[in-house]
């Protein structure tokens, strides 16, 4: 005999991690900074008071990010990762009968965050070249749908959504439905066209935009994210939260990251170049990549992913495999750049022999 659960949630599929990585191994799976923590930011937290609650506010972090941000303090909510800052959003807009909509493929979260809301998911397929088809979206929204969710870059393609179409598509979303721009990978973007949703927020009052200490920054484990947005809609993900999740030990090293954010800033500098020498190399090797705009790089592998992640782990590389779509692969240490390639060179040669 086996307890009542509500059957959505007992037919969900738990959150896979990304594979932890053999000693000699690169666990390239969950888009994680490679770079260690800053010395400073290891100083911070050491001096936390943590036998003591934190402040639930985050009232310190907060006023820094608004002072940054160019907005009041109550139009900034912190969480424990931006992806607890999501899961209140659509708590706050979405449950049973309404409808949460999304580009698909798009980042592994969403769903089931859509389902313990007891909402409905709707998902957008991507274009071929990895981007949102903005205007399919707009289509699909129905009077049903509460939240729009636009992710750029895009997880796991690494694909921007362009000003441009952004905000023809939020001409269209009426301002009563709720849009979140998840731009977790914000600091890695350098395409001049790629869509920023902060200076936007004085256009639209119905947009949140969500950004994270865990990838640029370099907190990944300690859970630190935020959002930006109009007040009374951060106060109902506010009330949804689970008090005091924010740690002092996070916010303390959120404070330290931004007062170091130069250093931090010029390891993402690294990284991008990383990125886009990698990428150069890839499309040497023949492979049709797109733009790639976050700290990863996607593999467009189809109906061959599952063998393409075999050769990649036989060379010591722990990709995320997605079949039957692709795989993604972030942009790690230097030393995982050369080994990613002779796996991929590999994986075209095996592909070209399959045709
Ligand atoms: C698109 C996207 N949004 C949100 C997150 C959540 O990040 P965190 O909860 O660490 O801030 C991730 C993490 O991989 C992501 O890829």
């Amino acid at each position: 005999m086996a307890v009542k659960l509500r059957p959505e949630i007992a037919a969900l599929q738990p959150y896979r991690q990304g594979r932890p990585a053999a000693p000699d191994a690169f666990k390239l799976s969950s888009n994680e900074n490679p770079f260690p923590p800053l010395q400073a930011v290891l100083d911070a937290i050491s001096g936390s008071s943590f036998h003591r609650y934190p402040d639930a506010a985050a009232t310190v972090l907060r006023a820094r990010l608004a002072e940054r941000l160019g907005v009041t303090p109550d139009q900034v909510h912190t969480g424990s990762g931006s992806v607890a800052i999501l899961q209140q959003l659509i708590q706050a807009a979405a449950g049973p009968g309404d409808e949460v909509l999304y580009a698909w493929r798009s980042f592994e979260a969403y769903p089931g965050l859509v389902t313990v809301a007891g909402a409905t998911s709707v998902q957008v397929p991507i274009r071929a070249d990895g981007t949102h088809d903005l205007d399919a979206m707009a289509e699909a929204i129905t009077d049903r749908t509460r939240v729009v969710i636009v992710c750029s870059p895009n997880n796991p393609t690494s694909a921007v959504v362009t000003e441009a179409e952004f905000t023809a598509f939020m001409e269209k979303v009426p301002d009563t439905l709720l849009v979140l721009l998840d731009e977790a990978y914000a600091e890695f973007v350098t395409d001049p066209d790629a869509v920023h949703g902060i200076p936007l927020l004085s256009r639209y009052p119905n947009l949140v935009v969500l950004r994270t200490f865990s990838k640029a920054y370099g907190l990944a484990g300690l859970r630190v994210g935020y959002a930006v947005g109009p007040a009374y809609i951060l106060d109902a993900a506010r009330s949804t939260a689970i008090p005091l999740s924010v740690t002092e030990p996070a916010q303390r090293a959120a404070l330290a990251a931004l007062e170091n954010e130069a250093e931090l800033l010029a390891r993402v500098q690294t990284l991008i170049e990383r990125r886009d020498d990698l990428a150069r190399q890839l499309a040497d090797q023949g492979w049709n990549l797109p733009a790639a705009q976050g700290n990863f790089v996607w593999l467009p592998t189809g109906e061959q992913t599952a063998d393409a992640g075999n050769v990649l782990e036989s060379h010591g590389i722990i990709a995320r495999v997605f079949p039957p779509d692709g795989i993604r692969v972030s942009v790690g240490e230097p030393e995982s750049v050369d080994k990613l390639l002779q796996a991929t060179a590999e994986v075209v040669q095996t592909l070209r022999e399959a045709l």
